[in-house]
């Protein structure tokens, strides 16, 4: 293990019911409020009229940011930082999934930095403040809920970046299962593909003796795996919700990634993608990650064996590590198809057309990841592999 410093301020408030924590949570920060939310899947629900009931009890001054995009923009995180001087706001409320978290964290953060956010973003700048802000989270996937990251697109720019600061964790989330039922079945297979994907991210590091760490990966790997199936066809079950709203939030929350440096480097190539086409973060992974990994095996084959059979249950008698490495990296493509992820960038409509764009914005901040650096053609291959 390398040495570590663990410190997560987040308090998490868990289960059903908790809504109502509002009303304990938001006195302490004080009553000119913003509340952040996306594309009105929390009107639909309900949870709107249920969160304006809270704040309009506590007497709060609401003003509304709306329509945060899934990929939240630069150009959203400007209106926000606005309302917040305008309105004089003292607390940010986000209302919904990772999307609406990130671009509050990049408001809260912008409301107290001189000059344009995109240079904290690309982090050219560094901060030394926030606004202070809570989440109600309505989608499992990211861990956005209980971390410091962020990830902001410039659409002018096509640019897609995570960033994150000291002061970019919530003051407090409130996770509901019952607020992630109405998340639709697609939406629901990438979140649970994004928080394996965080796994993996852990799982793939260069330090030397990490037990502990492996395991509480493959467990939640594992948790996945057995839960994703019966989820995609009963998405009303409160007892899966829960499960796998608590796995997302466990695979970025640094709990389990304590001692090492994860690699990080399917993200990037999946967040240059992203902000060259806007496709779904979870959908992207899904082609890109098997990929990577195959593209990296012989770095550590032990590892990708040690994953094989421990969290795919492949059989290793009378094979080569490299042959049962391969068969599990087989198993995760095999596991993603049947629960309905895409596993081509032509699921997409993605052809090799643009292929050299995606490849200069994954090497903006040049060669990149941690289990092993790679380059431009390392990354032309992969995306040749994923076509
Ligand atoms: O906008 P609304 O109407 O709310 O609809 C959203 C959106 O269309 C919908 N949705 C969310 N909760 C719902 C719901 N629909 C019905 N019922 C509900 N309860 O789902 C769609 C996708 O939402 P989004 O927030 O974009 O999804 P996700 O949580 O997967 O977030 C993706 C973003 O997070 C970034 C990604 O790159 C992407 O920009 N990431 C952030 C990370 C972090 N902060 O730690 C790490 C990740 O690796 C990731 O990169
Ligand atoms: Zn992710």
């Amino acid at each position: 293990m390398d040495n570590f410093t663990f410190h997560n301020p987040t308090k998490l408030i868990f289960g059903k019911g908790q809504l109502e924590q509002l009303k304990n949570e938001i006195p302490k920060y004080g009553r000119r409020v913003l509340l952040v939310y996306g594309g009105g899947s929390i009107k639909r629900t309900g949870l709107y009229d249920q969160v304006k009931e809270i704040l309009s009890g506590l007497h709060a001054e609401v003003s509304e940011l709306s329509g945060v995009e899934p990929n939240p923009r630069l150009t959203t995180v400007k209106r926000g930082i606005d309302i917040c001087a305008t309105e004089d706001i003292q607390f940010l409320l986000a209302v919904g999934g990772g999307s609406v978290i990130d671009c509050t964290k990049a408001i809260a953060v912008g409301a107290k930095f001189e000059g344009d956010p995109w240079e904290f973003v690309t982090s050219k700048k560094q901060v030394h403040d926030a606004l202070p802000f809570g989440t109600v989270l309505t989608l499992a996937a990211t861990g956005s809920e209980m971390n410091s990251n962020s990830v902001i697109t410039n659409w002018d720019t096509h640019e897609k970046y995570g960033w994150s600061c000291a002061y970019s964790y919530p003051a407090f989330s409130i996770l509901d299962p019952a607020f992630t039922f109405s998340v639709p079945k697609n939406q629901t297979i990438y979140g649970m593909v994004d928080m394996m994907a965080h796994v993996f991210e852990h799982y793939f590091h260069q330090a030397e003796h990490t037990p502990l760490q492996d395991r509480l990966c493959e467990s939640i790997l594992q948790t996945v795996i057995e839960t994703a199936p019966k989820l995609v066809d009963d998405l009303e079950n409160y007892d899966l919700r829960e499960t796998i709203l608590y796995c997302g939030t466990m695979a970025l929350n640094g709990v389990v990634s304590m001692g090492f440096a994860g690699d990080w480097a399917s993200h990037n190539i999946e967040h240059a993608v992203s902000a060259v086409y806007d496709i779904p973060h979870g959908g992207g992974l899904a082609i890109l990650f098997p990929n990577w990994m195959k593209h990296n095996l012989d770095v550590n084959v032990s590892r990708f064996k040690q994953l094989a059979v421990r969290v795919f249950g492949v059989d290793p008698a009378g094979k080569s590590d490299r042959d049962t490495a391969l068969e599990g990296i087989e198993a995760l493509r095999r596991f993603w198809n049947s629960i309905g992820a895409p596993s081509r960038l032509a699921d997409y409509d993605i052809d090799d057309s643009k292929i050299d764009l995606i490849a200069d914005r994954a090497m903006a901040r040049g060669e990149f990841g941690q289990f092993k650096r790679l380059n431009r053609e390392d990354t032309l291959a992969i995306l040749r592999a994923s076509l």
